[in-house]
């Protein structure tokens, strides 16, 4: 079995607040391999850590500010720890800089591009140039595939992962279409590798498929322990989880149950 990274979704987002700084730093406290975390650029051209291209959801005023309208000063004045518990009072949304000053060494950031803006990508690459966190500790992941491409283009020496979600329908798409679909987009991409949600799709000749397009292969949303060991026994390189502990923990049980 191989040994894959721990990626802490939104930070330890299960016990703090996602996607700040608590939330991070408890990720890096629960050996968390990379954080993962959303970001968008603020009106006066600031890169911010929030998933919603508001504040609504995680204000528990429900004030709320639209990202890409709202100053970088009018952002900091809102609560985004409240809402999970009154311990967290007074968190506010991280910079991307001041994320990046609290990753410890040979620990590493998986940075989720929310803001498909060419203008995003160029400001990124000016604070990460400002910055010593060496390149193999990043990784660049994003839905949208044109952003992907811009990315890969604008940061090459960084790798860029195409987040993939399978729909589900109604009425099921089959299996080796969805497969065969999924990876004709993933080679017009020339990008790095496919992060997915994990999902029954994932298999054998997915897996083989992108290992001989050389392409890293990682999944999100693993939060049961029986879908990362199936993905492990699959040669995964990344499982992103809302536990890093626990998930670790689960994982280490599993494999020596077997080894015994
Ligand atoms: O790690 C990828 C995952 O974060 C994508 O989904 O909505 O949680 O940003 P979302
Ligand atoms: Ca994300």
């Amino acid at each position: 079995m191989n040994n894959p990274l721990i990626v802490a979704h939104r930070g330890a987002s299960y016990a703090a607040p996602e996607n700040t700084i608590p939330s991070f730093e408890l990720a890096f406290k629960e050996n968390a391999d990379f954080i993962e975390g959303d970001f968008w650029l603020t009106k006066d051209s600031e890169i911010v850590c929030i998933h919603d291209p508001d504040t609504k959801r995680v204000s528990k005023k429900n004030i709320k500010l639209k990202v890409c309208l709202s100053t970088l000063v009018e952002l900091k004045k809102i609560d985004v720890g409240s809402w999970m518990d009154d311990k967290y009072k007074g968190t506010t949304i991280p910079t991307f800089q001041e994320v990046l000053k609290i990753i410890p060494d040979g620990k590493g950031i998986y940075i989720e591009i929310k803001d498909d803006r060419e203008i995003f990508i160029e400001k990124l690459r000016e604070i990460l140039n400002q910055f010593s966190v060496p390149k193999d500790k990043i990784r660049i992941i994003a839905f949208n595939p044109n952003t992907v491409r811009l990315a890969k283009d604008i940061l090459p020496e960084i790798k860029t992962y195409w987040l993939f979600s399978w729909y589900f329908s109604r009425k099921k798409c089959l299996k080796s279409l969805a497969q065969r679909r999924l990876m004709q987009t993933l080679k017009t991409l020339d990008c790095d590798g496919l992060d997915v949600n994990a999902a029954s799709y994932i298999d054998e000749k997915l897996v083989k498929s992108l290992r001989e397009n050389n392409l890293d292969f990682c999944a999100y949303d693993v939060d049961k322990v029986e879908d990362a060991i199936r993905l492990i026994n699959l040669g995964i390189d990344s499982i992103t989880t809302n536990s890093p502990l626990k998930m670790r923990e689960e994982i280490e049980t599993v494999i020596a149950m077997e080894h015994y």
